[in-house]
């Protein structure tokens, strides 16, 4: 299956496996790539710079296939060293970066002079023509149902991809809600260029998170994730359990940052990873769960997505003109 994407990115086949925090590790993105499709490591999953430098190597030991690094740029009160992280993924010749979160204007110029290409993730139209313009060579746009950050305008991507794509020039890749090839064959119709999955992947055998966070996410329905700090507009949609039950009900009461703090801290939610105490802390998860009904190897999850999307092209909707068969 060939698109723009696939041709730009030099990917065999157009799935993307977004930047994910304590998931985008060396052996969900080694296996991702040696699939045919393209995955991030998590660059702040790395606690600093040099850690970033040892996970890069050691996911060049498990493939030779391409894959690239997330960059997600979150305001915060004491921010990251971003350059310091940008300046490794460029002095380790990576040539794909996956943007998230603010406006990646400030580092373009360093990616474009080492000759990477960008695919900046965002939630928004106005947000990936704003991308555009300040030259990223590609989007990946998150509808409402996604996993993690879908911003406050609350539009599924149903709406959202094909809103974007009558208007955008460079490639649109399609996030949110997508499992399955059903979603792959939906976004294509839709005029995206290729897919990007998070909680698909994060359901994988070599996905470094404990069993049985797997297990819950083939046990939940579409009705398990709850949205939060909509009150505090920097919405986030993650697995439903106690602890997001207990964010939610303080924010409707109306709260500061600081009263769900201590239920929110990014070391809880690294616990339910680790550990598989599933109400530790936050996790991040999708609707896109509802969905996912097992726990697949990454080369067998894109090899039935390719094949599937390919059957349902060929026999299910070219059949549906071509022989008047019943869709
Ligand atoms: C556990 C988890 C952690 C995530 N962390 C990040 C992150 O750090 N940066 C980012 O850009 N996106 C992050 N995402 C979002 C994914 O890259 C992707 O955009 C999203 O999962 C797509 O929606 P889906 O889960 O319905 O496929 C995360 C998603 C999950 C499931």
């Amino acid at each position: 299956m060939r698109t723009r994407f696939t041709e730009m990115f030099g990917v065999r086949h157009p799935v993307v496996q977004g930047g994910m925090m304590w998931v985008g590790r060396a052996e969900l993105v080694a296996a991702v790539a040696e699939a045919g499709a393209l995955g991030f490591l998590t660059a702040l999953t790395q606690p600093t710079p040099g850690d970033l430098a040892k996970e890069i190597e050691r996911t060049r030991r498990l493939t030779d296939a391409p894959f690239g690094v997330n960059l997600t740029i979150l305001p915060s009160i004491s921010p990251p060293p971003y350059e310091e992280y940008r300046k490794v993924i460029i002095d380790a010749g990576i040539k794909i970066v996956e943007t998230a979160g603010a406006n990646p204007v400030d580092h373009l110029p360093h990616f474009e002079d080492a000759g990477v290409k960008v695919i900046h993730k965002c939630t928004s139209v106005r947000h990936a023509l704003e991308a555009e313009r300040i030259g990223v060579d590609a989007v990946s746009i998150d509808g409402f149902e996604c996993a993690g950050h879908p911003g406050e305008d609350d539009v599924p991507g149903l709406v959202l991809i094909p809103a974007a794509t009558r208007r955008l020039s460079i490639p649109v890749i399609a996030s949110g809600g997508i499992a399955d090839a059903r979603g792959l064959v939906a976004a294509l119709a839709l005029g995206a260029d290729g897919i990007n999955m998070g909680t698909r992947f994060m359901c994988t055998v070599e996905a470094p998170v404990a069993q049985e966070v797997k297990e819950r996410i083939v046990a939940n329905s579409e009705l398990d994730t709850r949205l939060i700090f909509r009150t505090l507009r920097n919405t986030a949609r993650v697995a439903a359990n106690t602890v997001s039950a207990e964010v939610v009900d303080i924010e409707a009461g109306g709260c500061e940052f600081a009263d769900i703090a201590h239920l929110v801290a990014g070391a809880r939610g690294r616990r339910v990873f680790e550990d598989g105490d599933l109400d530790a802390g936050i996790w991040t998860a999708g609707q896109s769960q509802g969905l996912i009904e097992d726990i697949p190897t990454c080369a067998a999850l894109v090899r039935r997505i390719i094949g599937e999307a390919e059957a349902i092209i060929r026999d299910r909707l070219a059949g549906a003109i071509e022989e008047g068969v019943r869709v």
